[in-house]
């Protein structure tokens, strides 16, 4: 069997353990790998002549990437998994007692249980590389550190050090690692065994580091150092935590908990509460969603974005970006960012010159945020060239179109890049709701038309969205796809169709929210329904974020396409009218003068009601935008917009904010029942002239007691 753990002795009497899963990319910790690595232990205790021992990764990139998450879904019950999380504590506890010396020599990302691991060790020697990161992301999985992570990381960097690592499970680079104490020592990456063989020697003979207590002394003295102190870091830790999470999260809460513990009543109980904790949320509903929204994810990276195996995707050397406006330069700076040489025409010089100054802007911001240097933001601002003509356009390979939002634009642009551009460029359309199939009916290559739907700010949104057409060829969806993954997109096909998936199921949950206006509901209340529902923002400040003319605009498109269902009430109109265009006026919803966010009570004189509002049950609001969003994303699947599920719930979580503890629509609608889904539906329908009938796909699933997975 080949092993993970190598582990060899050399002239000097120094144990190398060399870390190394075969056959995988990265290292991760198993529990298959527990006995292997108690055996390791006991034989380096075993050892008569060894003086000291060096922890190194044998990956070139990696060091631990964390545990290995499908581990996660083998945990039957709390027990199980408090179990687990006991006999790791052991194994690190015995490394921490080991009769020699440990250093860990860090290079590449040290993560979760890797870095509990290094915790353990006596020296901590990592890379000053931009691969090394060091961080404890459990909560992330709606976990906790589980193998002392809540008892060692605050004993070695502090308590609001280590509180700030655990309940964000933020990455800390190696600067920083240094700073805080996380790490003795950074070394250039080819002298990373030199100087840990040397630390190991010095260790050997009895030295021992001088470990500085971090922070301001008077801050130590007066918060972390005594009882009361730490009972006001602990509150307000709390309180924020409340804040970020609306209370739907329990992870960071018992992450409080545990190291509270162990800071009162000592490791021994720290350590116990930890497991118990880890074991209590590993088995928890929002644990579950949030494994497998990761697994989702890690799913649809692999994704070629087509069926058949033996597709290629093309080489993109070049692209070409038309319109260089907002979404058309955020594609820019994204593409120069990962080394693409852009080319990018505006319609005239000064459209091109303001979008080559937001690139510029956003690698000057990257530079003074200490990302770049300054020769690294240079090279990439000077891959991407302007133009107003399409003088550079025969050596591109995909072009994306991010011109006016204006089917007739699109079509001419469409047809002058075909006579500018090579017989096999791509051309791919940015548009956020005309269909491509319309747009390519300009085409006379419409097989290599295609839709590439990002989200604003590009840089931010992790989401893309590739639209294909009954025309477009596999190679183009695929070459589209393999570009979206370059520039570190989570990427989801989808079939052509109004508002291809991700403004579809928008539509009903925003035409929802303005009917309860239209109803008589407060702004403030339909927004704040929604956010303890667990989105970021509410419905109506989208609204405003986005533009109300746009989604006046939208909802007309939807309503044409989808009839009833979709029939806005008038007072969007209105309100429009009104010259609210939202926050880019400084007219919509909300005020935007003052600091403090603040309901525009003159919005309601357009409004039935006017200023007399009526108070909606909150989880009436909730059940009608969300019930009218899942079953939305039902139709999308019965019709064929979607592939299959897992599509659905990331495209809806990371493009739209859908809660991720709920798993997104089809693990939402699993997870309440679909029978119960359904039956709710019905009445919302009797009451709401029909328009929140059930897909029947609901219907059969319900009938047959059928689940999305
Ligand atoms: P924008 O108005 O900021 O930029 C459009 C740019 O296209 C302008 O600079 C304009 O001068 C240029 N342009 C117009 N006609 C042209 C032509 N014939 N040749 C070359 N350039 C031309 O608009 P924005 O927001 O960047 O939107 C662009 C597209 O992206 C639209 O289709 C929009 O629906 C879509 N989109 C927008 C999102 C957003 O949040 N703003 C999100 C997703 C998609």
């Amino acid at each position: 069997m080949t092993r993970t753990f190598s582990f060899e002795i050399d002239s000097q009497g120094l144990g190398i353990v060399r870390i190394d899963k075969p056959g995988e990319k990265v290292n991760t910790l198993s529990i298959s790998l527990l006995e292997e690595v108690e055996e390791l232990l006991e034989r380096i205790d075993r050892e008569p002549n060894l003086k000291a021992v060096i922890l190194i990764s044998g990956k070139p990139d990696n060091f631990i990437a964390g545990a290995d998450i499908h581990d996660f879904l083998t945990f039957k019950t709390a027990e199980h998994a408090t179990e687990m999380s006991r006999r790791g504590q052991a194994f690190i506890d015995r490394l921490a007692r080991a009769k020699v010396p440990i250093v860990a020599a860090i290079h590449g990302s040290c993560l979760g249980g890797g870095l509990e691991l290094v915790l353990g060790c006596h020296y901590r020697i990592a890379t000053d590389d931009p691969q090394t990161v060091l961080g404890l992301p459990e909560v992330q999985l709606g976990l906790i550190p589980g193998a002392s992570g809540t008892q060692r990381l605050p004993r070695l960097i502090g308590l609001q050090a280590a509180l700030d690592m655990i309940l964000t499970g933020k990455n800390v680079y190696p600067r920083k690692a240094r700073r805080l104490g996380l790490v003795d020592e950074l070394v250039p990456r080819e002298a990373l065994l030199v100087a840990a063989r040397r630390k190991a020697l010095q260790l050997a003979a009895g030295w021992r580091p001088r470990r500085k207590k971090r922070g301001h002394p008077l801050v130590r003295a007066l918060l972390e150092n005594n009882p009361i102190g730490r009972a006001i870091i602990f509150k307000k830790a709390r309180h924020l935590v409340l804040h970020r999470t609306k209370g739907h999260y329990p992870a960071p809460l018992k992450a409080i908990e545990a190291i509270r513990c162990g800071l009162t009543a000592g490791m021994k109980k720290g350590l116990e509460r930890e497991a118990r904790l880890f074991g209590e949320l590993a088995v928890s509903p929002v644990t579950r969603q949030l494994i497998n929204l990761f697994f989702a994810i890690t799913a649809t990276k692999k994704d070629t974005g087509v069926s058949d195996p033996h597709v290629r995707p093309r080489r993109v050397r070049k692209l070409g970006i038309l319109g260089a406006g907002f979404m058309g330069s955020g594609i820019a700076m994204v593409a120069a960012d990962k080394g693409i040489p852009v080319r990018l025409k505006d319609k005239d010089d000064e459209s091109l010159s303001r979008g080559l100054k937001a690139c510029y802007d956003y690698f000057a911001e990257r530079r003074r945020k200490g990302i770049l240097d300054g020769r690294q933001m240079e090279q990439r601002f000077n891959l991407i060239s302007g133009t107003t003509d399409y003088a550079g356009f025969r050596t591109v390979d995909l072009v994306i179109e991010a011109v006016f939002e204006d089917l007739a634009v699109k079509q001419s642009v469409l047809a002058e890049l075909e006579r500018a551009a090579r017989e096999d460029c791509i051309f791919a359309s940015n548009t956020s709701s005309i269909p491509i199939t319309d747009i390519a009916r300009a085409a006379t290559r419409p097989e290599n038309v295609i839709g590439m739907h990002f989200f604003s700010p590009v840089p931010k949104m992790p989401l893309l969205e590739i639209i294909v057409t009954e025309q477009t060829d596999d190679s183009v969806t695929a070459t589209c796809v393999e570009f979206g993954k370059r520039l570190g997109k989570t990427v989801i096909v989808v079939r052509d169709g109004v508002g291809f998936y991700t403004s579809r199921i928008l539509a009903p949950y925003m035409n929802e929210a303005a009917h309860l206006l239209a109803e008589g509901a407060a702004i403030e209340d339909i927004d704040r329904a929604m956010v303890e529902w667990g989105f970021p923002v509410g419905p109506i400040t989208l609204l405003d974020e986005v533009g109300i003319d746009v989604a006046a605009h939208v909802a007309k498109i939807m309503h044409r396409a989808f009839g009833q269902r979709l029939r806005p009430p008038d007072t969007m109109e209105r309100i429009f009218a009104d010259g609210r265009y939202g926050r880019k006026n400084k007219r919509g919803f909300y005020t935007y003068d003052g600091k403090k966010k603040r309901v525009d009570e003159t919005v309601y004189d357009v409004l039935p009601h006017g200023r007399r509002r009526r108070r909606f049950p909150i989880e009436e609001i909730q059940e009608r935008l969300a019930l009218a969003m899942v079953n939305e994303a039902a139709l999308c699947l019965q019709e064929g917009i979607l592939r299959q599920p897992r599509d659905g719930d990331v495209g809806a979580i990371l493009g739209l904010g859908f809660p991720p503890f709920r798993g997104g629509p089809f693990r939402y609608i699993d997870a309440v029942g679909v029978g119960t889904i359904v039956q709710r539906l019905e009445v919302w329908a009797a009451r709401l002239n029909g328009r929140l009938a059930p897909a029947e796909m609901l219907v059969d699933m319900a009938k047959a007691g059928r689940t999305f997975y």
